[in-house]
């Protein structure tokens, strides 16, 4: 496996003039920010060796290189899910290609329906926190000694990152929720019960992403900052049948918002 991390980032390397320390990857909600970088170098991802391929609708596949205002940024537009059918270390092979190019902060957005009752859909929501429901971990197997065998999960999302957003989000008028989110394999969305149960257990909002990538960044020793789109409701007044269209949709509506937070936060960090 290392190997193979160390052959993909030297093949990047090759490709690239400067290493980014800032990593991207543009869930549903993100795509926008794509349109912004400038000076860019973009790599399919087929055309990079060893990284899988995504396939789901509206995810479209590449590696984008260039410069987010004055930083220099690397964003995967497009990323690899559990379910989907790959492993979770496919699905996190990005995170080890990044930190072998020398990425330190790794930002990162996804969808995600809502289960705290005071969620509207719409709202971004800060990750705090998350549970792992994935029912399966991106570090098990050998250990790749870019961190510990047992790491230390207490503090996944950088605070000061996190306050930096409350910081931009006030001066831009973006109401912002904090909130822990739950990953699940999917594909399935929720069962009431479900949606239940994951509240009861401490989530905020539940989505099909995210954690083993924060995992393996946690490894890695890359500082990382998460936010969601509440994109449907689970619980509540509000609570719908998700559909894949819903979800598009409502992304797409907070897609501006989320847009300028991280545009800032970037420029800033
Ligand atoms: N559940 C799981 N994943 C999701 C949801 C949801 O309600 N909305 C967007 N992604």
């Amino acid at each position: 496996m290392i190997r193979k991390i160390q052959q993909t980032a030297e093949f990047l390397r090759g490709k690239i003039k400067q290493c980014p320390e800032t990593a991207i990857i543009l869930g549903t909600g993100l795509g926008g920010l794509a349109q912004e970088i400038t000076d860019k170098k973009e790599i399919m991802y087929h055309d990079i060796p060893n990284f899988p391929v995504s396939t789901v609708e509206g995810h479209k596949g590449k590696l984008i290189i260039g410069k987010l205002g004055e930083k220099e940024v690397i964003a995967m537009q497009g990323r690899f899910h559990f379910y989907e059918g790959y492993s979770l270390q496919q699905v996190t092979f990005p995170i080890r290609v990044f930190r072998e190019l020398g990425v330190k902060t790794l930002f990162v957005s996804n969808a995600s329906g809502g289960c705290n009752p005071h969620f509207k859909v719409g709202d971004l929501m800060i990750l705090t926190d998350h549970i792992n429901f994935m029912c399966g971990n991106p570090l098990w197997g050998p250990n790749i000694p870019y961190g510990p065998r047992f790491p230390g999960m207490k503090e996944v999302y950088d605070k000061e990152l996190i306050r930096k957003a409350d910081t931009i989000a006030e001066e831009l008028g973006i109401k912002l929720q904090h909130g822990v989110y739950l990953a699940t394999q999917g594909p399935t969305f929720e069962t009431p019960a479900e949606y239940k149960m994951f509240r009861i257990w401490g989530a905020d909002a539940v989505g099909m992403s995210t954690v083993p990538e924060v995992i393996v960044a946690v490894h890695c020793g890359l500082k990382i900052f998460g936010i969601s789109a509440i994109t449907d409701m689970g619980v509540g007044e509000d609570a719908v049948e998700a559909s894949h269209e819903e979800v598009q949709k409502a992304a797409a509506m907070v897609e501006p918002q989320m847009c300028a937070l991280m545009r800032e936060m970037i420029n800033r960090s």
